[in-house]
């Protein structure tokens, strides 16, 4: 049986996290979130003392991931690391750690592992490109640079963490940068995929128009 898969990839902060949860939900599919499984490796790998530059150390962590996903917590190794995750701290870890190959392959099943029936919706940077190329639907979803620093710094000072826009802003910049820039899996928006700017857009209409395109497809191949 054909498993469907919605991929979503677009850069940090554009929404694509939320955007992807909510339209899971309403079809009842499977969610991966691939981005933690790139800061849980930076997580891990800060834990066991091995440099974020050491590849081959790198992998080994992302091959012994401990890790289970229970709705909105994460584990590793039993321990809750929902929030520790998300500091700007270990994000930028993430995308260190997410330029180096062999870490990249390290974590290639785990992710495909998600895609159970009755679908999947994933969301990332390389979900379309390389992990579901096979994809029934693929996203690109964006947002400008500054909508997204914005959201950003929305997001850390609900949580009451200090956050100052302009570093969010240098820093969502500079970790762009080195997603679009490398070369394994750099982000970009594939041919297949179709284009949601999330700029001028509440939550709501971006999931509606996934949703939308989403039974575009569905109805054209029944
Ligand atoms: O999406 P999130 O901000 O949690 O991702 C953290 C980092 O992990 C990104 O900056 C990116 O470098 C990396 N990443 C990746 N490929 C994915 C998901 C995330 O390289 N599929």
């Amino acid at each position: 049986m054909v498993v469907s898969v919605i991929a979503i990839d677009g850069p940090s902060a554009s929404g694509k996290g939320t955007v992807a949860q909510r339209v899971a939900a309403v079809l009842g599919f499977h969610y991966l979130d691939s981005g933690a499984l790139y800061r849980l490796t930076a997580l891990a790998a800060e834990q066991a003392g091995v440099d974020w530059a050491d590849e081959a150390g790198v992998a080994a962590v992302a091959e012994g991931l401990a890790v289970v996903f229970a709705g909105e917590r994460v584990t590793l190794g039993g321990e809750d690391v929902s929030l520790a995750i998300r500091s700007e701290h270990i994000g930028v870890g993430a995308s260190k750690v997410a330029a180096l190959p062999a870490v990249r392959t390290a974590l290639l099943q785990r992710q495909r592992d998600f895609a159970r029936a009755p679908g999947l919706v994933g969301d990332g940077r390389d979900m379309g490109e390389v992990i579901f190329p096979h994809a029934q639907l693929k996203v690109f979803l964006t947002a400008t640079a500054e909508a997204r620093a914005e959201r950003r710094y929305k997001q850390l000072t609900g949580r009451g963490e200090a956050a100052d826009l302009a570093a969010i802003a240098a820093d969502l910049a500079a970790r762009d940068e080195r997603d679009r820039n490398r070369p394994v899996a750099p982000l970009r928006q594939l041919p297949d995929a179709r284009l949601l700017d999330t700029t001028a857009m509440g939550i709501e209409e971006a999931v509606a128009t996934v949703l939308g395109w989403w039974r575009e497809k569905t109805t054209l191949n029944t």
